[in-house]
């Protein structure tokens, strides 16, 4: 595969065109509810994904589709808010497509965010968990997620807690594991993740690191625990209480992401 397809560089000369900037020093994706970070940015300008060529469209709720640049202390940046599932039916190769714009657009950095379940039972709902490593699953099958994955993500989770501790967040630490969906995991899956050594499971953010391996984009990634995962506790799991954590989140959460635009 050649570095960035050519539809990528069709994509940033649009958005050029339509005044985004031609470099950025970061790039963020925002997972589920986390869209609220965009309200943090100075001189924000947005394009919705269904008016961007060549751009998938979000489906899933609490997944705005637009894609934001404007400035954050100072530095530019464009920040995605809303992703592209695998489980919406994607191809892992466009689920990283917020990967490669963010080098077409010769990003410094990447920070990836997400909801997820703890596996983990010393985490608890509305944890903010920085990935220290990922298990792939079994979705080692698709040319990106078959990728050698050569990031060491545990120096990066360590300075992430030292900044998310200079604003006075605790931060836990973990490993995530990519699961397909798009329904939740069985009882005995978790029970399986646990005994594996997996502290928390979502529906993205692994191809999209992988990705950044790859492309040499430094990245970091964020957690946060929207539920307790499938049998941790005696209640169902639905996609309002993913919503509901993040609403409590949110203000620590932009402030993390600010935070590391700033200094990681
Ligand atoms: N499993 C998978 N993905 C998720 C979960 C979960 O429990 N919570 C939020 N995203």
């Amino acid at each position: 595969m050649s570095e960035l397809p050519e539809y990528i560089e069709k994509i940033k000369a649009h958005l050029i065109e339509n005044d985004f900037p031609e470099e950025i020093e970061a790039a963020v994706i925002l997972g589920s509810g986390l869209g609220d970070f965009s309200t943090t940015i100075d001189e924000p300008f947005s394009i919705p994904y269904n008016q961007i060529p060549n751009f998938p469209h979000s489906s899933v709720e609490g997944h705005a589709g637009e894609l934001f640049t404007g400035l954050v202390g100072g530095k530019k940046i464009i920040a995605f808010s809303g992703r592209f599932h695998h489980y919406e039916g994607y191809p892992l190769s466009k689920t990283v497509l917020p990967v490669r714009l963010a080098k077409a657009f010769n990003a410094k950095k990447l920070i990836v965010s997400n909801a997820a379940g703890a596996i983990n039972t010393s985490f608890k709902v509305g944890d903010l968990m920085v990935i220290d490593d990922i298990f792939r699953g079994l979705y080692k099958v698709s040319p990106v997620a078959s990728q050698k994955f050569s990031y060491n993500l545990r120096p990066v989770a360590d300075r992430v807690r030292e900044i998310a501790a200079s604003i006075g967040l605790e931060v836990q630490r973990g490993t995530y594991l990519f699961a397909k969906g798009p329904s939740y995991e069985t009882k005995a899956e978790i029970r399986a993740f646990r005994t594996m050594g997996v502290d928390v499971v979502g529906m993205s953010t692994a191809p999209e690191l992988i990705e950044a391996s790859r492309l040499n984009l430094p990245a970091a990634a964020i957690s946060l625990v929207t539920n307790m995962a499938a049998g941790v506790l005696k209640q169902k799991l639905d996609h309002a209480e993913v919503k509901a954590a993040a609403e409590t989140r949110k203000e620590d959460f932009a402030r993390l992401v600010n935070a590391l635009i700033g200094e990681l």
